[in-house]
């Protein structure tokens, strides 16, 4: 699996980075190549001649070091890898890291990179459990960050609990699996999300309460397997997941444009909550309040984007989802949806305010497909994400 890999591993300023030795030693006995970067920290704990020896590579310090930069930018170095593993990673590089700091040549690689980066944290135990550090691990996660650790343990500093760096084996198992050809490899699947925004006139518009976490949650789940993701926002609270082809929209019309030029898809999930109407008269200079009284908004309906494509003749993706937001009724309506829409499977779900899905982070879900419904336990949204991205790997296998 590791055989002819590329990995840039930057090794932390900590205790654990002893061990980072044999993770290169170990990665090296499986085919894999390392290109070692040491932060100023880092080499308070090996020196760049070990990791260079053991590596067989030069090591990365420093970003302004011209000859590097002759040799290989700083931007060439962050992408020529096929993964990047900070081993270890302390408190303050997942704190640059989560803050989107570039001021020394780890923390450039980290935020110039468009590959994976999977870290293994390791720190003092109130530094991990530090509310600072959650909030920067939550934040690295939600940015698609893969984090293996720590553990539990004594630690070098005396104290028991999580901090400790994860053990080699267990590292080079998530090095594995991050680098592994997922389910949905070479599949590509397209997914509409947000809210839409359709205009009154230049400065007004009408708009609905959609967060687009849910949406943004599946695409980043599908490209967690492998897929090649065409994410199609409208304005939406939450930022897009890395890893996709992100197409930004403002209106339903719009959007289906969009869709349309995504191609030939082999799934695709309608997660937005596109507005069912437009307004017809929408002004092209701001509606005045003149005294001639109320403005009178004409409204006009919008395309129904996952209709048009359940109805494809030519070129129809294999599995079109669609989504059913309801206040009532919910199993009946969605199912109701899903034949007179044409799509295969509807994920349902009851957006009345008391339940507060509708921009809050859990998800209790009904998988509406013809052979009827099943319905999901209350998850949160990554996990409906997780669970739906699974059933769609099945479907397409
Ligand atoms: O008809 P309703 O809006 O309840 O249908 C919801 C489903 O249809 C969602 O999957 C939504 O993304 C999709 N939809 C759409 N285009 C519209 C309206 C809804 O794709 N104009």
């Amino acid at each position: 699996m590791l055989a002819n890999k590329h990995i840039l591993l930057i090794v932390g300023g900590g205790i654990a980075a002893f061990k980072s030795l044999d993770l290169v030693r170990r990665l090296r006995e499986q085919g894999a190549r390392v290109t070692p970067v040491l932060t100023k920290a880092g080499a308070e704990f090996v020196t760049p001649l070990s990791l260079s020896a053991l590596s067989a590579s030069k090591v990365y310090q420093d970003l302004f070091n011209l000859t590097d930069e002759a040799e290989m930018g700083h931007i060439e170095l962050s992408r020529a890898a096929d993964l990047i593993v900070v081993a270890p990673a302390t408190a303050d590089v997942m704190a640059k890291m989560a803050g989107g700091h570039a001021n020394d040549l780890a923390s450039t690689l980290l935020l110039a990179t468009d590959k994976r980066v999977l870290i293994a944290p390791s720190m003092n135990v109130r530094m991990w459990e530090h509310p600072a550090t959650q909030r920067n691990l939550a934040t690295l996660r939600n940015d698609g960050i893969l984090v293996i650790g720590p553990n539990e343990g004594d630690m070098a500093c005396g104290e028991y609990g999580p901090g400790r760096m994860a053990e080699v084996p267990e590292i080079i198992a998530a090095i594995d699996g991050a680098l592994a050809d997922g389910p949905l490899k070479g599949k590509h699947v397209l997914v509409t999300s947000g809210p839409t925004h359709e205009p009154i006139d230049p400065v007004r518009y009408i708009a609905n309460r959609s967060s687009g976490a849910q949406g943004t949650a599946i695409a980043k789940a599908l490209a967690a397997l492998g897929a090649d993701v065409t994410f199609v926002t409208g304005p939406a609270d939450v930022p897009p997941p890395m890893d996709v082809t992100v197409v930004k929209v403002q209106t339903a019309a719009e959007m289906l444009k969009a869709v349309k030029a995504a191609g030939n898809v082999d799934a695709a999930v309608f997660a937005a909550a596109v507005a069912d109407w437009h307004v017809a008269n929408a002004g092209d200079s701001k509606i005045k309040k003149d005294g001639s009284g109320l403005p009178k908004l004409e409204f006009a309906e919008n395309p129904d984007i996952l209709a048009t494509v359940s109805q494809m003749t030519k070129g129809r993706p294999k599995l079109v989802v669609g989504f059913a937001a309801e206040t009532d009724d919910v199993i009946a309506n969605a199912t109701a949806k899903r034949k007179r829409k044409q799509c295969d499977w509807i994920v349902a779900n009851d957006v009345s305010p008391e339940t507060g899905i509708m921009g809050g982070s859990e998800n209790a879900v009904t998988l509406i497909s013809a052979d009827g419904a099943e319905s999901w336990p209350r998850m949160s949204k990554d996990a409906v994400a997780a669970t739906l991205a699974d059933r769609i790997a099945e479907a397409l296998a």
